[in-house]
């Protein structure tokens, strides 16, 4: 049976997390929260224990995990040294970014970590989390921590405890509940491309405008580009060619119902959008429509869920997981989505939301 820890979100007490660390130390597998999502953790040099994480997620084991740190000082025990310019720009990153949702990947040091959280390849990625109840359950566990989101494998990754609980009770040691995670989406993957340059592989809490005021070229690998998969740029051959990062060939977050993005003018979206629920509904299917707050007002769904707003994407990242759970909790059977441009976190964004609906796209 899995124990569930109430903890402040912001300043949790002394103590409070130490059964959660003892259990962490001893093999077991915790769920806690980060600034990004929900993360399943376990020491990341137990075998054992990083299996459980594999096996309690359903997840696929040719998908590597992230190592999640409390300090700088472990990065030395995890990988081993650059060349003088790429440690010099992975230190610019670090000093910037960290803690925070940007994950590096780089060369791992030979045994430091389970080559299950590898997944055999010659890299780790590491992040150092902007949350004060991971920093404090690393710190206070001793362990490099390996976590992956802690959803099932194909459920959309958990910004509460509560779907945590829904995809994972039974199965996991522990949650601890901070409350609700804060970007919403995961975090940004890079790797270092040679030289001053970094290469996106999969996008996320960190905006490429961001990592372009630290690294002199931002380039992305195929599926991670802006309009990969979107049905501009991105095309099925993206999609095919094998991704740097493992996990972005994997269909994820797809709720129950076939859902469908919509692309074009806002007016042409909606009347399209009011004309395909119109049409589903009298062949007797639930529809519901993922709307920003700007547009809600206009669909008649049986259940029409705000994302967020179009003026401020960050509350959209935050409430995208969410609403595609709140779909399936509502037997939702057809889903049509609004999209918005993809600059800032509207490229996260959407990268989620075209994965979500199968890169269904329709351009009105
Ligand atoms: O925000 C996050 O990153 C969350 C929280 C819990 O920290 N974690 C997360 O983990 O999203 P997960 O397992 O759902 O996604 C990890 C991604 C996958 O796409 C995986 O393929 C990639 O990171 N990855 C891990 N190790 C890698 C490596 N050595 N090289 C390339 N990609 C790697
Ligand atoms: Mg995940």
């Amino acid at each position: 049976n899995t124990r569930v820890w109430q903890v402040s979100g912001t300043a949790p007490q002394a103590g409070e997390l130490a059964e959660a660390a003892a259990l962490m130390r001893e093999g077991g597998t915790i769920a806690f929260p980060t600034e990004t999502v929900y993360g399943l953790g376990a020491d990341a040099r137990r075998t054992e224990a990083v299996e459980r994480i594999f096996g309690a997620k359903g997840r696929p084991s040719d998908n590597p995990l992230i190592v999640h740190i409390a300090d700088t000082a472990q990065l030395a025990e995890l990988t081993l040294p650059l060349g003088a310019e790429e440690a010099a720009l992975a230190e610019r990153l670090m000093a910037r970014f960290w803690p925070g949702p940007l994950t590096l990947v780089l060369p791992v040091k030979p045994g430091a970590v389970s080559p299950r959280v590898t997944a055999g390849l010659d890299t780790v990625a590491v992040r150092m989390p902007a949350h004060p109840v991971a920093l404090q359950l690393i710190a206070e566990s001793g362990c490099p921590l390996a976590a992956p989101s802690a959803n099932r494998s194909g459920r959309p990754s958990p910004t509460l405890a509560a779907h945590v609980r829904d995809d994972l009770s039974g199965r996991i040691d522990g949650i601890v509940d901070g409350g609700a995670a804060g970007v919403g989406l995961e975090s940004t993957v890079v790797e270092i491309a040679g030289g001053d340059s970094v290469r996106i592989l999969r996008p996320g809490g960190v905006t490429a405008e961001a990592l372009r005021e630290v690294a002199a070229h931002v380039a992305y690998d195929a599926v991670a580009a802006p309009g990969a998969g979107m049905g501009e740029g991105g095309t099925a051959a993206d999609a095919a060619a094998a991704p740097r990062s493992p996990g972005m060939k994997y269909a994820h977050y797809a709720p129950q119902g076939l859902m469908q993005l919509v692309k074009g003018e806002p007016d042409a979206v909606s009347a399209y959008i009011r004309a395909e629920t119109a049409a589903a509904r009298e062949r007797g299917e639930r529809t519901g429509v993922l709307a920003f707050a700007e547009h809600a007002a206009r669909y008649d769904a049986d259940c029409v869920l705000v994302v967020g707003s179009l003026a401020q994407l960050e509350t959209a990242a935050h409430g995208l997981y969410g609403a595609l759970r709140e779909f399936d909790a509502r037997g939702v059977q057809r889903i049509w989505a609004e999209t918005c441009p993809e600059h800032g976190i509207g490229h996260a964004l959407m990268n989620r939301l075209a994965k979500a609906a199968g890169h269904a796209v329709v351009r009105v």
